[in-house]
């Protein structure tokens, strides 16, 4: 299948650019745009003008690599016959943004929108790489809708430590296990976690990048195989390159976002976000996106198309291999194609080549079986999210398939009932408690303990952190207890393979029950029906929920700059995306507001 629309007859950026009913304003465009170097003659020539959406700074480490990729985009456009103007974008750096980068993707989000609408831009090359400047980048695209394409940066190279592979972020986990138990000292403890990084590029675990990478291309954002390439590999640099061809093209054939977002892409995404082992941040990121499309997606939807799909491809966390490992073994087309052997995905779903999913995908072959898996000797059956709810919340996504044996044994092993617990309820709000709190032997935390993270969703701790995967008391983990069940209403680190149950929605501070829980109440876990409840009656909430408000509601810390207050005063909740409620309202805006 393949996409054959006329040619576009007016490109937007002729209304800057030349446009003889409106002479003044023509001229000062071009005159402001010509002084650095571009002429007049390429202004108005009808080429069309290619905005590069720079996601790297030294402040983005992740991302950083796009400065030295941007030189091969340009290449390809001007190959292809365009224009090329590459701006900033907000910079996202998922570890060193604080309070949290995820109070970021809408701000680089709504900063993106307003270059990408105010702006003479006839396409767009969008920048991605680390966690959340693929979602911003590719919201912004959505709600302008013009032709749109993503350029992933790829992941580092594998790291090693003694001979033995080590994960971004996977290791963190593991190396504060050593050190809580005493095994390294501080100064390993940083070596062992630096030599996961050896080079350029995003993580190189299955965590939030790898995972919104290879969902932005097979959602169909970007050209076959873009997202796994290593970012120091020379296929790298081609991809660029032929990334910055491929724009130009699209510009002319009018290949817009809402003509390849389709509701077939997402499902096809869910399922491949599964077979990945992917991020549950995903279906924050990929709800949003859809909102901003105007694709009807919710969180339950996740459950539906996605539960059932087995996990094939064997990156850490849930695994043992890394990103070039990933690349090597055939990436994501190599993924999509034993997806479709079983019928699990929408050939049809149109991508940025102008060809569909399928198309692109038919005749890629598994490299390397140990890393990507067949079908049918996966790693894990049933690898998707369980949607959960309850009296506690409305809604939270749960990975059942990183549930460990020792877990399993521990929390499950009522031979009655092997599908659900009960445990006592030690209850945080925030992170801050958390890491003040967790070794204070006088809590008595033991093995059977459900640890709670209140206070951590999108207004609570605005943006929502990352803290729900909590590690035991170390005088646990001395005793061999490495995880406890963690619930809350913040995020985890896609890199973390803990069996938290997370993104709670409503969170404690949107008026959420979590905020009524106490310490030690008894929580039951239900995973035969997919609920969690406290143990308490109605009326008993009701009283809690009474005291509560009499004293002012749920309590959270002040908020510390301008942005904060702004997006708490309108950020929805993590089951919707947790998006900026009024801007959804704008989804295609090029179309509804009559841009050229
Ligand atoms: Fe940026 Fe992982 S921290 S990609
Ligand atoms: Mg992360």
């Amino acid at each position: 299948m393949s996409f054959d629309k006329p040619a576009q007859k007016t490109l937007r950026s002729r209304a800057w650019f030349d446009n003889p009913h409106n002479a003044d304003m023509t001229a000062l465009y071009l005159e402001r745009y010509m002084n650095f170097g571009l002429s007049l003659e390429e202004l108005q020539s009808g080429k069309p003008i290619i905005g590069i959406a720079q996601t790297g700074s030294d402040l983005s480490p992740c991302n950083r690599h796009h400065l030295v990729l941007a030189d091969r985009i340009r290449a390809g456009i001007i190959e292809a016959g365009g224009i090329p103007l590459e701006f900033p974008v907000h910079p996202i750096q998922e570890t060193g943004k604080r309070p949290t980068a995820g109070l970021d993707r809408n701000l680089a989000y709504i900063g993106l929108v307003e270059v990408l609408y105010g702006y003479p831009l006839d396409g767009v090359v969008l920048t991605i790489g680390c966690d959340k400047t693929t979602p911003a980048c590719l919201m912004a695209a959505a709600t302008v809708n013009i032709p749109a394409i993503a350029l992933s940066v790829g992941p580092m190279l594998n790291g090693w430590y003694k001979g033995q592979r080590t994960g971004s972020g996977t290791i963190v986990w593991k190396a504060r296990e050593l050190l809580a138990a005493g095994e390294i000292d501080y100064q390993g403890f940083i070596k062992l976690v630096a030599s996961s990084a050896p080079s350029t590029g995003y993580c190189n675990t299955m965590g939030t990048a790898t995972t919104m990478n290879s969902l932005a291309e097979a959602l169909g954002m970007q050209l076959p195989y873009a997202a796994a390439i290593p970012a120091p590999h020379r296929d790298r640099q081609e991809c660029a390159w032929r990334t910055g061809k491929r724009i130009v093209d699209m510009v002319h054939e009018d290949l817009k976002p809402s003509d390849i977002l389709t509701k077939d892409a997402f499902i096809n995404a869910i399922r491949v976000n599964s077979a990945i082992g992917g991020s549950t941040n995903a279906p924050i990121h990929l709800n949003a996106l859809a909102r901003h499309i105007g694709v009807e997606l919710k969180v339950e939807d996740w459950q539906t198309y996605g539960e059932e799909v087995p996990l094939i491809v064997n990156l850490m966390p849930a695994g043992e291999y890394l990103g070039e490992d990933y690349h090597h073994a055939g990436g994501v087309p190599a993924v999509v194609k034993q997806l479709m052997n079983q019928g699990l995905i929408f050939e049809d779903a149109l991508t940025v080549t102008g060809t569909s999913l399928g198309d692109n995908c038919r005749d890629a072959v598994t490299e390397d079986e140990n890393v990507i898996r067949p079908y049918d000797k996966p790693l894990k059956e049933r690898a998707g999210f369980r949607v959960l709810s309850g009296n506690l919340f409305t809604s939270a996504v749960m990975k059942v398939s990183v549930i460990s044996p020792e877990f399993r044994e521990r929390y499950l092993a009522n031979p009655d009932d092997p599908e659900a617990f009960e445990g006592r309820a030690i209850v945080f709000d925030g992170p801050e408690h958390y890491h003040n709190s967790i070794d204070d032997e006088s809590l008595g935390i033991d093995e059977h303990c459900i640890l709670f993270m209140r206070g951590a969703g999108p207004i609570g701790y605005p943006g929502a952190a990352e803290v729900v995967n909590m590690r035991p008391p170390s005088y646990l983990i001395k005793k061999g207890i490495s995880s406890l069940a963690c619930i809350g209403d913040g995020r985890q680190s896609g890199t973390s393979g803990s069996p938290s149950i997370l993104n709670a929605s409503p969170e404690a501070a949107a008026g959420g029950n979590l905020a009524l829980l106490q310490m030690g109440d008894r929580v039951r876990v239900d995973l035969n029906t997919n609920t969690v409840n406290v143990l308490l009656s109605d009326a008993e909430l009701a009283e809690r929920r009474a005291d509560l408000e009499a004293k002012g509601g749920y309590q959270y810390p002040k908020s510390q700059t301008p942005w904060q207050v702004m997006q708490r005063a309108v950020v929805g909740q993590m089951d919707t995306g947790a998006t900026l409620e009024d801007s959804v309202q704008f989804q295609r805006i090029a179309q509804t507001m009559g841009l050229p």
